[in-house]
């Protein structure tokens, strides 16, 4: 069979620093405010997709993580589908006032595998990399031209989020103005080798599926919170202008402190909605309580650490490196873990899982309140992933490939 087959695999967007929450158009995915989010990397988190076109085929297909999915309802897969098609009719028809013939993919349909390799549906931001995946498989698939702000327009109306994941390193989601959403796209603020120092420990709480999805409590929030108004105006024009500043100048007290203000408005907001939204647990606010004894036990004052929570309770701690390995000896010590799986190290800071859980000093944290917060049982964290801002898409060679010769899965589930 003809088929033209492309892979590729791209970062979740983990996490926002600034939240996006609260659509102005929904069809078009138009966000009320502008966000910002630092990709990290893709060797622990990514979603893996593999693209094929084919005259033969008779329709567009998904599998997802092994599974086949009916995406003939799935709205934003199609104004992906329909603005890729788009841009690469118009390579055709200019390849043929040229005289040239390029095959005319735009008329094939196409087989699209994808992979997780963390739990879908559980705040990871699966929706975002699963379709900035999408996008920039696509681009490669039909040769557009590599212009990551303008794909970003388009994954934007597959996931608002996904704009942001088509970037490496610390990438702006600017909301725009213009009705039709041609200013509303991503731009990278910072490359990922702009802040080396800058670690970060993800702390998955819960890989059950979410309460309430992102789409509709978002949108709850928009109709009901007079919180979300006074955020989208008056706060989060500014914050966005400091927090850039903050990331410009590696300035990790702005940073810190900016971080821990957003994370904690989106979650007020949430509780401003009607009828309210929590996605904060027990776990992650013992989480909070940690950080905050942890900057409280500063001897000069200074924050040694950020957390901030997606529409999920995961937490994600930003720190200096010098502090991350005292920062995973508390987390390990407050929640404790006995899988292989629970300590992912991007940088080998600890021998083994058991050197991660046996070292907490309480005599070396001064003021440290350690009765404040319980010992939580074993699991309640279930993984403790240390990593690093990193690169964006990137394309594997065929051995990466998820689809066969006959454009179907290799594997399903
Ligand atoms: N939704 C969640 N994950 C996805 C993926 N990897 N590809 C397409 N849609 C998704």
């Amino acid at each position: 069979m003809g088929n033209i087959l492309v892979s590729a695999h791209n970062s979740p967007h983990f996490f926002q620093v600034i939240k996006y929450w609260g659509k102005r158009d929904t069809g078009l995915i138009l966000p009320t405010n502008d966000s910002l989010s630092v990709t990290l990397s893709q060797d622990i988190l990514h979603s893996k997709t593999t693209i094929s076109a084919a005259k033969e085929y008779t329709g567009d297909r998904l599998w997802l993580n092994g599974k086949e999915e009916d995406i003939t309802k799935n709205k934003r897969m199609h104004n992906c589908f329909r603005e890729t098609r788009a841009l690469r009719k118009q390579l055709e028809e200019e390849a043929a006032q040229r005289n040239e013939t390029l095959e005319p993919l735009s008329t094939y349909h196409v087989h699209v595998c994808s992979e997780n390799n963390f739990p879908t549906a559980a705040g990871l931001a699966s929706s975002a990399s699963g379709l900035a995946a999408l996008v920039f498989t696509l681009a490669k698939l039909f040769d557009l031209p590599n212009n990551m702000s303008e794909l970003s327009r388009i994954a934007r109306q597959g996931s608002g989020s996904a704009c942001r994941s088509l970037f490496g390193g610390f990438v702006a989601w600017e909301m725009g103005s213009n009705a039709d959403g041609s200013d509303s796209l991503a731009v990278q603020v910072a490359p990922e080798t702009h802040w080396p120092e800058l670690e970060a420990l993800i702390c998955v709480v819960s890989d059950a599926k979410k309460g309430t999805s992102s789409t509709e409590g978002m949108q709850h929030t928009v109709n009901t919170s007079p919180l979300l108004q006074h955020r989208i105006k008056e706060v989060v024009p500014a914050r966005m202008a400091e927090m850039t500043k903050a990331i410009q100048n590696k300035d990790f007290q702005s940073f810190a402190d900016l971080t821990m203000k957003d994370s904690n408005q989106f979650h007020a907001v949430c509780l401003d909605t009607t009828p309210p939204i929590f996605y904060l647990n027990d776990v992650s606010r013992a989480i909070i309580r940690i950080v905050t004894e942890y900057n409280n036990s500063s001897p000069d004052g200074k924050l040694k650490a950020a957390y901030t929570f997606d529409a999920g309770p995961n937490a994600v701690i930003y720190a200096p490196k010098e502090n991350m390995r005292e920062i995973i000896q508390l987390i390990a010590h407050y929640f404790p873990g006995s899988s292989d799986t629970y300590f992912v190290d991007h940088y080998k800071l600890f021998e083994s899982t058991s050197d991660v859980r046996s070292n907490f000093k309480p005599a070396n944290h001064t003021n440290f309140n350690e009765n404040a917060i319980p010992v939580f049982p074993e699991g309640s964290v279930n993984r403790l992933l240390h990593t690093k801002t990193d690169d964006g898409p990137r394309v594997l060679g065929p051995e990466g490939s998820l689809l066969n010769e006959q454009g179907l899965p290799k594997r399903l589930a």
